[in-house]
């Protein structure tokens, strides 16, 4: 077999992987199996998760051969199943920010969204609706609990400033969450810092709506959430000055008109303030991303929603991959001076961008 050929194989045979440890995670099979934490046949493995036995065997099937799983014999010569631990903690809802296994729904999930509009949109150039992903806010809630709840507090926030923003929630500011979607992480830090406020800002409704029932619900009494459209807010004098810390967690590269909304979000701080942009961690050129131990899947998810939905409104269509040289001159371009680029040793695959105002002389 060619060189390639192997390469072929490999391709189709993670492909076909991804899509099974998928189907998988969402059924909780790879928790139940950490649980259970020992090896298992196939009756006692559809026993401890109501799944069907003929399904399971052919879904191990395919995680022993693509060896996620251990297969062993017990003393009946029967077969059982085994998830070793070091594969458990990354596939697990337990393993928190380590958890993989989440990442595994992303590609099946975009797919069966968005494989007819972006083929079509090969064609013509347009974009494609949000509305064509009714999954996807569901889908970065998960993603964003499974990355927040471990580090957003303890780990992210106190490194900010040199921890001065931490000082600053604890003793009470004003805060937005641009693009805050569902509200994960705008709900941890109101619940985190009650002397300061929060408001969300998304032009997802039922997004918005979600979160600010989370909110209500567990009793958080300092966040709101608006619906807004982020580019529209650079011309709306009521939003001028009104906040002294914002974030954006993953949202600018899917917006349409980016420079506005980062022309907005200048406006929105008042003097002093500080916006932290989080952004794949990648280079503007593709030669620069050769060595990307994740190019090819983040370039796919890009592809799949971050350019199309980009594209719409005759939208810019940065794409997830836009990286740091263009993410630090759209940045200067909407008026922010200082900008800080760090690198976050809990998360590989993002960088920090914080841009501080100066204070007024
Ligand atoms: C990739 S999601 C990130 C969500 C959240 N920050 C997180 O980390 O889970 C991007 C978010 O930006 C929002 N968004 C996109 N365009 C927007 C616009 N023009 N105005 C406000 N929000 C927008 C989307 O609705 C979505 O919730």
């Amino acid at each position: 077999m060619s060189d390639f050929a192997q390469r072929m194989t490999e391709i189709l045979n993670h492909g076909a992987l991804n899509l099974a440890m998928a189907i998988g995670y969402k059924n909780q099979i790879f928790d139940i199996l950490a649980d259970l934490n020992k090896p298992v046949t196939v009756p006692e493995l559809a026993s401890a998760s109501g799944l069907h036995p003929r399904y399971l065997q052919e879904w191990l099937g395919i995680m022993v051969t693509g060896k996620i799983i251990e297969l062993f014999s017990d003393q009946n010569a029967e077969d059982t199943y085994f998830l070793p631990p070091e594969h458990a903690c990354l596939l697990t809802r337990k393993a928190g920010s380590m958890n993989m296994g989440v990442y595994t729904q992303e590609i099946p999930l975009l797919t069966s969204c968005a494989m007819a509009p972006v083929s079509t949109a090969f064609k013509t150039g347009a974009g494609v609706p949000f509305s064509s992903y009714p999954d996807f806010q569901a889908f970065m809630a998960e993603l964003s609990d499974a990355k927040h709840q471990k580090v957003l507090i303890d780990k992210f926030l106190p490194t900010v400033d040199n921890g001065q923003l931490l000082a600053r929630l604890t003793a009470g500011i004003r805060v937005c969450d641009l693009g805050c979607g569902l509200g994960v992480a705008m709900n941890l830090m109101a619940r985190a810092f009650p002397k300061s406020t929060f408001v969300g800002i998304d032009n997802h409704g039922d997004a918005v709506r979600k979160a600010a029932e989370a909110a209500q619900e567990t009793g958080i009494g300092n966040a709101v959430y608006k619906v807004l459209d982020a580019a529209a807010i650079h011309g709306k004098k009521e939003f001028f000055s009104v906040f002294d810390y914002i974030c954006a967690f993953d949202a600018i590269h899917d917006q349409s008109h980016p420079l506005e909304v980062l022309q907005g979000i200048r406006r929105m701080l008042a003097p002093g303030g500080l916006f932290s942009m989080i952004e794949i961690k990648a280079g503007s050129n593709q030669a620069g991303n050769m060595d990307h131990p994740m190019g090819p899947f983040l370039y796919t998810v890009s592809l799949m929603h971050c350019l199309p939905v980009g594209l719409n409104d005759q939208g810019s269509g940065l794409g997830m991959m836009w990286g740091r040289e263009k993410a630090e001159a759209l940045l200067r371009e909407a008026g922010f001076e200082q900008i800080e680029v760090a690198e976050m040793e809990y998360d590989l695959f993002n960088l920090h961008y914080l841009c501080k105002v100066p204070l007024e002389k």
